[in-house]
This record gives structure tokens, sequence and C-alpha cells, in this order.
């Protein structure tokens, strides 16, 4: 017999597969259990904060569902058949990546952990990632590609392509700012934190960490110039949805790469970037150098030709757009 979180992942599955009624002999046809059993489970779907209906003689409607990262509801939903069939909910974590790392050796490749809230968020170069309770999506997936680290850069690609893919196709543009951050009219609505364990020769595997801002109306003041949110940027999206679109265009976006197709990700790389064919400015602990943005090339690394001659090619780092007259 299926568990518990499986029968409510296939009840919301038929109550959202319609507008009308499922009646309660299907539910209990479909799950294999009595419909006192599933009017058990209607409860507690219920006190999770579904709003369902109940008529005689039709059955159940599904009113209304809450945006929380219920994992039945996201397991109801993703479509996928590697990342993100297997789901780990948090309600309140330091990082999902960090907790990810401490389960990936042991949990299959395109498990994904998720959280509705991070007390330690961790950005990139040691920086924080701003992770407030309900109003973003924050997760990472554990992928176990058979690649030579030095490949593994190309992978944090994957999540910028397949955010701004998934953007798109909800009528919204946004651009990658290299090397993993997603920008909406100039500012910045996600970002990317990729993690690796592995030795010389072979990566044993990769966190893939994302976040995205997506119902946040405000931000601290330290952040709020150059942070926005999706429904800032005027996108209203549940967080459940997005995350489904994310899994499935995570996912074909991944099979590609291990196919070899990297093209088309880079082709995605450099269609949205919003930094190549500028003048840009790059930041080094020490130091900042002025270059133009050429291209981005086969290992994901950018290629600049830097202020007074020469080209370089940039495997990681920090880089801005150069405001004219400076
Ligand atoms: C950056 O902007 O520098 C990268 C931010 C990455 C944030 C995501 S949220 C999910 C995952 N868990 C983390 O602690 N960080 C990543």
């Amino acid at each position: 017999m299926r568990d518990g979180k499986m029968m409510n992942a296939v009840i919301l599955k038929a109550l959202r597969g319609t507008s009308g009624y499922v009646s309660g002999e299907q539910l209990s046809a479909m799950n294999g259990i009595s419909r006192a059993a599933i009017h058990k489970r209607i409860t507690f779907l219920r006190e999770a904060g579904y709003e369902i209906e109940s008529v005689t003689k039709k059955g159940y409607r599904l009113l209304s569902c809450p945006d929380t990262i219920d994992d039945f509801l996201l397991l109801s939903e993703v479509e996928t058949s590697l990342i993100g069939r297997n789901i780990i909910t948090l309600d309140e974590v330091d990082s999902t990546n960090e907790y990810a790392k401490k389960i990936a050796s042991e949990s299959p490749e395109g498990t994904v952990v998720i959280a509705d809230a991070q007390y330690k968020g961790k950005g990139r170069r040691g920086r924080s990632f701003y992770s407030q309770k309900g109003s973003g999506l924050f997760f990472s997936v554990i992928l176990k590609p058979d690649i030579a680290p030095q490949k593994a850069p190309f992978i944090t690609g994957i999540g910028s392509c397949a955010l701004v893919l998934v953007l798109e196709d909800l009528g919204k543009k946004a651009q990658i700012k290299w090397p993993n951050d997603v920008w909406m009219n100039g500012k910045k609505i996600s970002g990317i934190l990729t993690e690796m364990s592995g030795d010389i020769e072979k990566v044993e595997y990769i966190v893939l960490g994302i976040g995205v801002n997506v119902r946040n109306t405000f931000f601290p003041k330290e952040i709020e110039s150059i942070a926005s949110s999706l429904e800032l940027e005027g996108l209203k999206i549940s967080r459940q949805q997005l995350f489904c679109l994310l899994m499935k265009r995570l996912e074909e976006l991944y099979m590609d790469y291990l196919r070899g197709e990297h093209h088309r990700i880079l082709r995605i790389l450099t269609e949205y970037s919003c930094i190549l064919g500028k003048e840009i400015v790059i930041h080094n602990d020490k130091e900042v150098r002025y270059a133009y943005a050429l291209s981005i090339d086969e290992d994901g690394a950018l290629v600049v030709s830097v202020e007074g001659g020469g080209k370089r090619r940039l495997n990681s780092g920090e880089v801005s757009i150069r405001e004219s007259g400076r």
C-alpha cells in the first residue's frame, strides 16, 4: 500500500486535474483504500491549508492551495523522471546546500532539498543570501555527472538558463549576469551557488543551489537598491508552480548536457547575457580591471579583452557593467 504522503499526492493530482468534482469512489480506487480513509486524508489536507469542497453524490473539488513548500503537493506536480523525483522538504534550515552536501553521497542523483526559509543562506564569495520565510524559493539539487571537475562550472549555467527559459514561458524577459545571477530590469532576482566534491579526475557530486526571490515585497536596506523579486517585477506566481516548471527545464537542460549537447546551453547563456558586448569591471580581491566582455566559451568561462591589451578567460569571479564616463 502507498504511504500517506503518496496518497495525498495522488489525491491532489486528481483534484488539480479538473475544475470539477472527483468522487470519493474514484479517489479510493486510485489509492486502494476505503472511502472513510479518503475522508481522513481530505481532512488532513484541509488542515494543511487546502480548500476542498465536498458535495454529496458529486465528490470533492479543490478550490485553492496554500503556497507552502509541501512535499506531497510538489510530488503530485513534478513531472520529471530524474530531477525532483526525490524531494526533501524542510521548514527551516541553515542552508539547503549545506544540508544537500551532508546527504549527497547516499542520495540518488536528482534529489532536491527545499526549504521554506534559510537562516544562513549562502551566496558566492562568502556572502550570505537573503532567504526570508515564505517569500522565496530556496533549493539545492544533487547531481552526479560522470565528468572531470574542470567541467563542473558549466553546471551553474544550467541553473540560470532554466530560470530564464521558465520566465520567458511566463512572458517575462530576464537576463543572465555571468557567472550566476539572474536579473530582471537591472535588479537581481536570483542567485546560484554550485558546490562540488570529488578528486582530480572525477566529480563525486555537485550541489546546484538556486535561490529565487518570488513573492518578496520589500528587502532589507543593504540590498534594496540591487535586489528585486518576481512579484515586484510584475509576475505573480506561486512558489510551487515555479518550482515545478524549474524542475522540468532543469531536467531538460541537464539531459542535453549529459548527451554532450553543450551548444544549446551556451547559446542560451550568450543570448540572455546582460554583459556580453559591454564594457565591464572585473573585481579581484585586491584590484579592479576594466575589460570588454567578448564571449562565453565551451567551459562556461567568460572571455574578455582587457583594457591595455590581451585576451583573458575568467573561470569565476565578480564582474559588473562599467558605467559610462568611468
Ligand atoms: C549568490 O547570489 O551569490 C548565490 C546565491 C545562492 C543561493 C541559493 S538558495 C539555495 C541554496 N542554498 C544556499 O545556501 N545557497 C543557495
